[in-house]
């Protein structure tokens, strides 16, 4: 394993579980002091068991501006600096259309949009020189998917942020990237507010749209092309689409299950 975060001040927000969990682990073997954040009392309880010590595990809500500040000043107080920031805290809630709730769509939002935005804004005062902020956003930000109007948009939002941001901080020498999985196999899928069937459907198509044949693993995700070496070092700027990316074209078979609940029955004319 090469060291190449030997004593880099790393933060992933969402780090608890899947993506983020695996990414810390990573870091932390590649010579990075990691700070990791979740909400969940027991997945953050979970975390702290596995990670045994190698890695801080704080609790605080990546949507709440109050507790985003006060984990920089944190960090800026006991570290001094930051030099990466994984902002990869998320959640997706899949549904067609005609049945997705509201409350989904604004909490989706909140999380994947406003958290990182406001991660980001908290996070400047501490941001070394050169540092390396990753944003996790989505293939889906390039690929339509039936189902995930409302958490696709999410991830097409942070998108256009991550350039912006690129543009405004590269006077800094601070490198914002986007990286842009495919279907990777995490406890998110359990989380969709699909029914087992519909998540088992899911998977089938997606796998059958992906060269492989099958969801991407975790710990691939992060090696290559992928999140290890846009910490380490990288143009500013890109969007990697790493190992498991689903070629779901715009109204290909991918979510078919979906799709078929998003058709409203034909509308029956009143008889005359
Ligand atoms: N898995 C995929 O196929 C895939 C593909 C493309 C992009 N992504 C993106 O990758 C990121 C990680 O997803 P994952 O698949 O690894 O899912 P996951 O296992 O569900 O991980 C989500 C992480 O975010 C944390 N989180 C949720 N709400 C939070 C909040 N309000 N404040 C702080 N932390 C919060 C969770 O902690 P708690 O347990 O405390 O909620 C958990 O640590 C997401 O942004 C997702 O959209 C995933």
């Amino acid at each position: 394993m090469m060291r190449r975060l030997e004593n880099k001040i790393a933060l992933i927000t969402g780090g608890t579980t899947g993506i983020g969990l695996a990414t810390a682990k990573r870091f932390a073997e590649e010579g990075a002091q990691v700070i990791v954040t979740g909400r969940n009392p027991a997945t953050l309880e979970l975390a702290r068991r596995e990670l045994n010590g190698r890695v801080q595990v704080l609790e605080s809500d990546a949507a709440d501006e109050r507790q985003v500040a006060e984990l920089f000043e944190s960090v800026g107080r006991k570290h001094g600096r930051l030099d990466v920031l994984f902002l990869n805290a998320g959640i997706a809630k899949f549904a067609p259309l005609a049945e997705a709730p509201l409350s989904d769509f604004d909490a989706m939002w909140h999380l994947n949009v406003r958290g990182p935005w406001l991660a980001l804004k908290h996070a400047l005062p501490i941001l070394t020189e050169g540092a390396a902020v990753i944003v996790n956003t989505s293939v889906v930000n390039q690929k339509g998917m039936a189902g995930t109007t409302a958490y696709a948009a999410t991830k097409a939002a942070l998108r256009v942020i991550v350039r912006a941001a690129a543009a405004e901080l590269a006077g800094r020498k601070v490198r914002v990237n986007a990286i842009s999985p495919g279907p990777i196999e995490t406890p998110i899928f359990e989380k969709t507010g699909l029914s087992a069937q519909e998540r088992e459907a899911f998977r089938k198509d997606v796998a059958a749209r992906v060269p492989l044949g099958r969801f991407g693993q975790r710990s691939r995700a992060l090696s290559g092309q992928g999140i290890g070496r846009r910490a380490a070092a990288a143009d500013p700027a890109k969007q990697v689409v790493p190992e498991g990316s689903a070629d779901v074209s715009h109204g290909g078979r991918a979510s078919a299950s979906i799709r078929r609940r998003t058709s409203p029955p034909a509308r029956r004319c009143a008889a005359g």
